[in-house]
């Protein structure tokens, strides 16, 4: 229609092409926008206009569609996450630009709710789109927070933007989240004393990093640092409030959910020490057909980069793609060692509790399957963390290890004394058997979510949260 309607005016305008009749014809097409200001495809964003290099790669992380089903690669994983919604779906991320439509489609968020029921919160949305600070200032962040994830579906306008990470329409850093600020300065990093390099790492860290929504507090985002951001910090935080995300359907253990802790485990890296941050290999520099310099915004594989982003400090990539993937190979193999022990472990557990066991019996195996997993997802939660700190995945997971085998230990014992001489373990060889061992039906769940996406999504949601779909 725009389109139309430009070229009337511009036909009625032909006589004039003079310096003064080209003003005429843009005053009219002003105020044409004006009255047809519903077509928002004449809307230009003024920060593609001033920077159209970081703009145009920060779009482009739309190329980057590919992701893995985790549930499917790793079986076991539905098993120890039962009880939860990450049992349900899993993927691993991909670009920037897919942020809003993923959290929208994944079985894990919204369904039309039930009547009496409270819902997901709408702290799901915090790190997926500048929207999630503009209501935060809107609302109150108690408001925000204490509001359901579907309820706010239709004010989501964006995907991850310039004004996460920068003072809106300028090259300079910010950190729009109260969460991250207050998280920065517990660990005495606070934002606005950082130099350019810390806070380039900080704005990653709004969303690459460990969180939990606060219960007695609305449900707001809060990131538990307040002993410090280690494992071990952590987990003395979380025992100390006895909290948990959710009890365990079958060994009864109170869970602790790691997610993705990415900042956590570079703060502490061998990178890091040596000033290496997020930017340095995920958004190194590139040079526009003019030979200028600028920040790749196209965040994506830091290895795709290597010339770019490593050579500067390794020479040969074959070597250190050669160590990555024997690292990665390490790890794979310890975690899905612990993986096998930590659902034998939920197994023994619930065996004992069948034939009668009781707390005072069972509270040592349990805490330690807590502090076990905990440790586990700590490790592999962390996207890449055998290229961020493949020192520390493996300490974790070795300690993680010795503690799930001391549960072990105590559950024979427990089993000895009830006389339980065999425990049913499920079968968990793929995502389908793995799903049937805890009663999830994901051909129901599909269905809900696809009627849901029908209903509201499709009618009513903005086109970012149907992108890729
Ligand atoms: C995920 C965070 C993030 C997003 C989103 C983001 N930027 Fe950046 N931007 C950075 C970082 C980090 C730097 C590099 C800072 C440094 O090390 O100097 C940067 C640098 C810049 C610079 C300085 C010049 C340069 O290229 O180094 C400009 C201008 C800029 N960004 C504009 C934008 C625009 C426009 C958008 C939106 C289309 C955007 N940025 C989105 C994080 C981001
Ligand atoms: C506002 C929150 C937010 C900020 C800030 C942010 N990210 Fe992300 N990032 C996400 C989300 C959400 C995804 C997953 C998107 C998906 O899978 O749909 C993601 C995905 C990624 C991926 C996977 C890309 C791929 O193609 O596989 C990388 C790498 C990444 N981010 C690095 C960074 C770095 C580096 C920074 C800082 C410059 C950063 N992110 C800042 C939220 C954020
Ligand atoms: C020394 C370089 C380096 C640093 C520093 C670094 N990364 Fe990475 N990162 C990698 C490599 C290598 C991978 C493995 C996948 C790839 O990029 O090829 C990776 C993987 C990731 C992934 C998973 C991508 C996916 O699709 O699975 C995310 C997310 C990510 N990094 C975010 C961050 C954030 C956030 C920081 C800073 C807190 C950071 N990285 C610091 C090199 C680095
Ligand atoms: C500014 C210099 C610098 C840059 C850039 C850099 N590294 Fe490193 N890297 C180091 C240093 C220093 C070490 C430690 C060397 C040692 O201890 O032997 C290291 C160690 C490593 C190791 C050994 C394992 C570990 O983490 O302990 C790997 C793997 C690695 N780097 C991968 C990468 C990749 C991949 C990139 C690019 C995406 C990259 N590095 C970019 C300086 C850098």
């Amino acid at each position: 229609m725009m389109v139309q309607l430009v070229d009337v005016v511009m036909k009625a305008t032909r006589p004039m092409r003079s310096k003064v009749g080209l003003s005429i014809v843009i005053s009219a097409l002003a105020l044409l926008s004006l009255t047809s200001w519903s077509l928002k495809s004449a809307e230009v964003d003024p920060n593609q206009l001033k920077f159209p290099q970081q703009y145009d790669s920060w779009q482009a992380t739309e190329e980057q569609t590919e992701r893995d089903d985790i549930l499917a690669q790793y079986p076991a994983n539905i098993i120890l996450w039962a009880g939860s919604s990450f049992a349900k779906e899993y993927h691993s991320p991909r670009g920037h630009q897919f942020a809003v439509a993923d959290v929208t489609h994944t079985l894990r968020t919204g369904v039309a709710i039930a009547e009496g029921d409270k819902g997901l919160s709408a702290s799901c949305w915090t790190c997926k789109t500048p929207d999630a600070p503009r209501l935060i200032k809107e609302m109150g962040i108690q408001g925000f927070s204490g509001a359901n994830f579907v309820d706010l579906g239709r004010e989501i306008k964006s995907v991850v933007y310039c004004s996460d990470c920068h003072v809106d329409g300028s090259a300079e850093l910010a950190l729009p989240r109260p969460h991250a600020q207050n998280a920065m300065a517990k660990i005495k990093l606070p934002f606005d004393q950082q130099d350019r390099s810390m806070q380039g790492a900080q704005v990653c860290g709004q969303c690459h990093v460990s969180y939990y929504f606060q219960p007695e507090n609305n449900n707001k985002v809060n990131i538990p640092w307040i002993f410090g951001s280690t494992a071990d910090a952590i987990e003395k935080y979380y025992d100390t409030r006895r909290f948990y995300e959710w009890i365990h359907p079958i060994s009864k253990t109170p869970i602790l959910k790691a997610r993705h802790p990415e900042f956590e485990h570079w703060s502490r890296s061998v990178h890091a020490k040596q000033g290496v941050t997020c930017i340095t290999c995920h958004m190194p520099p590139a040079t526009d057909e003019k030979g200028a310099t600028f920040t790749d915004h196209k965040v994506g594989g830091a290895l795709d980069n290597f010339d770019r982003s490593c050579a500067s400090c390794h020479s040969s990539e074959a070597a250190i793609t050669k160590k990555l993937d024997k690292t990665k190979a390490n790890i794979d193999a310890k975690s899905r060692n612990v993986e096998s022990l930590l659902i034998k472990a939920h197994y023994e557990a619930k065996a004992a509790w069948d034939a009668g066991a009781t707390w005072p019996q069972m509270n040592d195996a349990i805490m330690a399957i807590r502090h076990s997993q905990w440790r586990w997802d700590f490790a592999t939660a962390s996207h890449g963390m055998y290229a961020h700190n493949p020192k520390e995945g493996i300490e974790l997971l070795d300690k993680s290890t010795e503690q799930v085998t001391y549960a072990r230990e105590a559950l024979a014992r427990i089993l000895s004394q009830l006389s339980v001489t065999e425990v049913e373990y499920p079968d968990y060889s793929t995502k389908e058997k793995a799903h049937a061992a805890i009663g999830f039906i994901e051909a129901d769940a599909i269905k809900a979510k696809q009627a849901f996406i029908k209903q509201e999504v499709d009618k009513y949601w903005q086109p970012v949260a149907k992108k890729g779909y």
